[in-house]
């Protein structure tokens, strides 16, 4: 069984994510260098914007592997996750070899021992020829390793939990009318929740757990130079940051999101705008209330903050 390449140390994790323009930290690469050593699930918990979705596919690109993502929500079913009967093309054969079935129940002598010969083709009608796979049963199957994404699994309700333990656990499924299909290759798994509800303790235990934080300054300037296609100079990105911490410190209602800041940076750069001409239309994609826009506006032109 094919299993992820595993790595020597957690540096070399951080290595492969900033070629693949992810800016990693000791604390995600160590979790992610556990998770593979251990074939484990990992589980990122954390506020939105902070990068747990991104990881995934920056990894699956660092790595040259596909990537597989459940997006979860309200109401996700097996039939979603797993996999589906295809009932039409069921139907369409059924009607193309309605001659063959004819032929075979013609001479039956009563209903019951048609029915004993129509249980016969359960196998040639419930087999995988007649399945729609879904994300983690495509994950299962795939003969490559894959990394398998379950975003934001604390939309799910708690009952698709359980589903999930047995993939999780013993990378397996059980399909009643086909057996159990056991994983070609073990998938390198991660689960994100932005906490919207707990995850049960079964499925915390399955997994090693990363906490992600809003990365700090320093890391978020990182992420802004890897976002912005051209160059750009240290003094660049002291200016956005001596604003952006000017900004932070107001009391406002809705602080900026990384994606926000990684919107503003690029427009501030291809703009050519500095400190001087910030206006409060150029914090449109970084602010996006009125009341934010204003105070951020009266902190960056206070005279002292000059
Ligand atoms: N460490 C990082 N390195 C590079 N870009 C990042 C990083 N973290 C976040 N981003 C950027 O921030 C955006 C938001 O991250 P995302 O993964 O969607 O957040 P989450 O899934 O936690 O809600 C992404 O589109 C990506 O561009
Ligand atoms: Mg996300």
């Amino acid at each position: 069984m094919n299993k992820i390449r595993q790595f020597k140390s957690p540096g070399e994790i951080t290595a492969l994510l900033k070629q693949a323009e992810y800016i990693s930290n000791e604390d995600i690469s160590t979790a992610v260098y556990i998770a593979g050593l251990l074939s484990k699930p990992l589980l990122i918990e954390g506020q939105p914007g902070v990068g747990k979705t991104e990881f995934a596919k920056s990894f699956s690109r660092a790595l040259g592997l596909e990537l597989i993502r459940l997006q979860c929500y309200e109401g996700i079913d097996d039939t979603k996750a797993v996999y589906e009967w295809e009932y039409s093309k069921q139907l369409l054969y059924a009607q193309l070899l309605k001659g063959k079935i004819d032929e075979i129940l013609g001479d039956a002598a009563d209903l019951s021992s048609a029915m004993d010969r129509l249980k016969r083709f359960n196998s040639t009608f419930f087999s995988e020829e007649f399945i729609i796979r879904r994300p983690l049963l495509r994950a299962i199957s795939s003969p490559e390793p894959v990394v398998l994404l379950i975003d934001e699994v604390d939309k799910s309700e708690p009952s698709f939990e359980a589903l999930l333990l047995e993939v999780l656990s013993d990378y397996q499924i059980s399909i009643p009318e086909i057996g159990t299909m056991k994983a070609k290759s073990i998938p390198f798994v991660v689960l994100t929740s932005n906490n919207a509800r707990d995850l049960s303790d079964e499925l915390r235990r399955r997994c090693i757990y990363l906490y992600m934080n809003m990365p700090d300054s320093a890391r978020q300037m990182e992420i802004v130079r890897t976002k912005l296609s051209t160059k750009v100079s240290d003094d660049f990105l002291d200016m956005i940051n001596g604003m952006l911490s000017l900004i932070n410190a107001q009391d406002l209602k809705r602080p900026p999101s990384l994606s926000e800041i990684i919107d503003w940076s690029v427009s501030i750069a291809s703009a050519g705008i500095d400190r001087e001409h910030v206006s409060v239309s150029s914090l449109g994609s970084l602010l996006k209330d009125e009341s934010d826009q204003q105070k951020a506006f009266n902190a960056l032109w206070k005279p002292q903050n000059r």
